[in-house]
Parts: C-alpha cells; structure tokens; sequence
C-alpha cells in the first residue's frame, strides 16, 4: 500500500515537472503568443498583398523567391524572427546583413517594395519581422516547395545584433554536429534540422564557400567526377570574392524546393561540409533516406520546421516596435 502511494505522488511530481517545464518553455521562447491571421482586423488584406508582391517579384527575378527562404533563417537564427537582419548599418554599428556570415545574400532593395505596398494599405501596422516570415512562405510556394501556414504578430527589433552573427549564424564550414546543437537549443529536432537544410536544393554557392573542399587536395567525401565539374565552375583556390564565381547547390532543378538536394547529398554531390555530413552521421543518415524517397514526406517535415524557425523567440505585445522602414528602427 505504501509503495502505491509512494509510486501515485511520484507519477505526480512527474507530471508536474513536466507540465511546468512545458509552460515554461513556451513563455521564453513566446511562442504561445502568435497568432494565425494576426492582422485579421487591423490589416485584412496583409497576407494577400505580401504574397502578391511575393509573386510579382518573382516572375522579375526568381531569386528573390530562394533569398526570402534564406532570410528567414539568418534572422530568425540571430536572437529572434524580429527583422533585426534588415537594418542598415549605421555610425558605429555593422549590420548584420553587411557581416561575412551574410556573404551572398541578396535583393534586400526589394524588401522595400513589399513593404511599401503594405504601408500602403494600412501604415505602421504590419511588422517587418512578418514581412520576413511571410515572404519566405511565399517564396516557397514560387519555388513549388508546400504552402505553409503561418502564425504572425511578431514586432521588429529595435537594434541590431551583429556582435551576435559570428556566433549564431553558422559559418560555411561549419561542422553538422554543431549546427545539430545549435538548432537544438533554439527548439529545432534533428529531424526538422534536416529537412531545413533542404533550403540548400535552391540557389547557389560562391567559390569561395567551396575552394577548401577543393585545394590543394579535394575533400574525399565528394564524387570525384562532381570534383571535376567542381573545379571547372572554381577554377582557382584563392577566387576573388568580387567575382561572381559560384556553384548551384542542384544542377538538375536549382530553382526547384524539391528532395533532389538529398538525393545528391546520398551520391556525395554535397556543396558545404554539413551537407556531406548529413550522410555519414548515423544520427541524420536515416532522414535523408527517407526525405529522398518520398517528397511529400520531406515536404512535411520542412513546413514544420520552417515553423518551428519562424517561431524562434518571437518579440510580441509591447516588446519592439512595428518600423516604418525596415531599414531604420523608427
Ligand atoms: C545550418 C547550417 C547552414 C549553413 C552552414 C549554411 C551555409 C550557407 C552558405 C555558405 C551558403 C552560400 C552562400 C554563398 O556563397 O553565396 C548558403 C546558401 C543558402 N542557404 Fe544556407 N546554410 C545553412 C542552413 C540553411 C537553412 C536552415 C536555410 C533555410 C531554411 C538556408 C538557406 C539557404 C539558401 C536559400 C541559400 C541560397 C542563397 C542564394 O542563392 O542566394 N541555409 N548557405
Ligand atoms: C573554416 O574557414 C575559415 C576561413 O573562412 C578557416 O579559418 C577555418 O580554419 C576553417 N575551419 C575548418 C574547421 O576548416
């Protein structure tokens, strides 16, 4: 009988512990404080307008629809999805878009053009940081990746964190155990971790990124024929990073959010060191299978992680502010 008892009150401390844990949980990250169709009342067209600019702005430069998606991540990695990635640098203070870490991002000018359109309709009213999540939703959509529902309400950042970058946005050779970790700690399974790096079936990757895969001595982890072509597209180990000189992540289908990237990834056709090691890490191998087999599988695995990144400690309610420009805090 004592032994019963003794079994009930520690099934209720358990529960407890677990329960507070998780109420915790969701007040430091704020999750719970989104919402779906946050600017239902206050800006009802937000969404349609975002995603119409969105679309327009692809069929002018389909790369804007693959730079909202990485957006979205080196923002929301930094601190929190607060738009903190948008702000110009100003006297003493680099931007976190100007940083290394940010090499090659691109067609930050066009964030203007959708905001504008949404000032447009209803001023100060829909926060940058929303811009950045919904634009990347958008995006995915024009790269025939899933339609993901959102929640929205976040508020922008009144500074900017570039003495954060070099620690949180990991670096072009940075190790998958480590980048496993870090997403870990912001919430981020292993599974969902790898399905964002899916994010890497679009776009490309600049020589620079590449060259120490490739010189002196090519990385034994590549194909050796991919090597070649490699080398064809970076014919030099110290390029000039003015150049344009760059490699798609998918040759077949660059502009596609489809599992090619996994696909390659099994044929050692990896473009930066956490992809390879997607492979031979027993942790992530199982996942790569899988998503390879089976895009709709894949599909649904990056649409949840997407959220889970785009909910990454949200500023909500009176923290922030909502900027006129996604430039300037106001
Ligand atoms: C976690 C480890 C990651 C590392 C180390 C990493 C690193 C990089 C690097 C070095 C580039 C090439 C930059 C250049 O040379 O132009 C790149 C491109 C890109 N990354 Fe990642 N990335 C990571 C995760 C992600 C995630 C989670 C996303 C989105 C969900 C993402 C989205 C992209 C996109 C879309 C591009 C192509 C950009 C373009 O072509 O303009 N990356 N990444
Ligand atoms: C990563 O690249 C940097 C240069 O960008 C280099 O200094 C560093 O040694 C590299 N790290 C590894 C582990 O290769």
């Amino acid at each position: 009988m004592a032994a019963k008892n003794h079994f009930s009150l520690l099934l209720l401390l358990l529960l407890q512990l677990f329960y507070s844990g998780s109420i915790l949980k969701n007040c430091k990250t704020g999750r719970a404080e989104l919402q779906m169709n946050y600017y239902a009342k206050s800006c009802p067209k937000a969404e349609e307008i975002i995603k119409q600019q969105v679309t327009e702005l692809y069929y002018e430069h389909g790369n804007t629809a693959v730079s909202w998606l990485r957006n979205l991540f080196h923002d929301c990695v930094v601190q929190s999805c607060d738009a903190s990635l948008l702000l110009e640098t100003t006297v003493g203070v680099e931007s976190e878009k100007d940083s290394d870490r940010s090499f090659g991002m691109r067609n930050f000018k066009y964030v203007n053009k959708i905001k504008s359109a949404v000032e447009n309709a209803c001023p100060q009213t829909v926060s940058c940081a929303d811009i950045v999540a919904l634009s990347a939703r958008d995006g995915i959509v024009m790269l025939k990746g899933p339609h993901i529902d959102l929640k929205t309400g976040r508020r922008d950042s009144k500074m900017s964190y570039s003495n954060l970058v070099e620690e949180l946005v990991p670096k072009h050779n940075e190790s998958l155990v480590n980048v496993l970790s870090r997403f870990k700690s912001i919430g981020i399974d292993t599974e969902a971790t790898v399905a964002l790096l899916g994010a890497h079936s679009v776009g490309r990757v600049h020589c620079v990124n590449l060259v120490e895969r490739l010189y002196p001595t090519v990385d034994r982890t590549i194909d050796p024929n991919y090597a070649q072509y490699l080398k064809v597209r970076c014919p030099t180990p110290n390029p000039d990073p003015e150049a344009v000189l760059y490699s798609r992540n998918d040759r077949e289908t660059p502009m596609i959010l489809d599992n090619m990237y996994y696909r390659n990834v099994l044929e050692h056709k990896g473009l930066l060191i956490v992809d390879q090691e997607l492979v031979s890490n027993p942790l992530t191998l199982p996942y790569v299978k899988k998503f390879a087999a089976d895009i709709k599988y894949f599909h649904d695995q990056f649409s949840r992680g997407i959220r889970l990144l785009s909910e990454n400690n949200p500023l909500t309610a009176n923290q922030g502010e909502i900027r006129k420009d996604c430039r300037y805090v106001n």
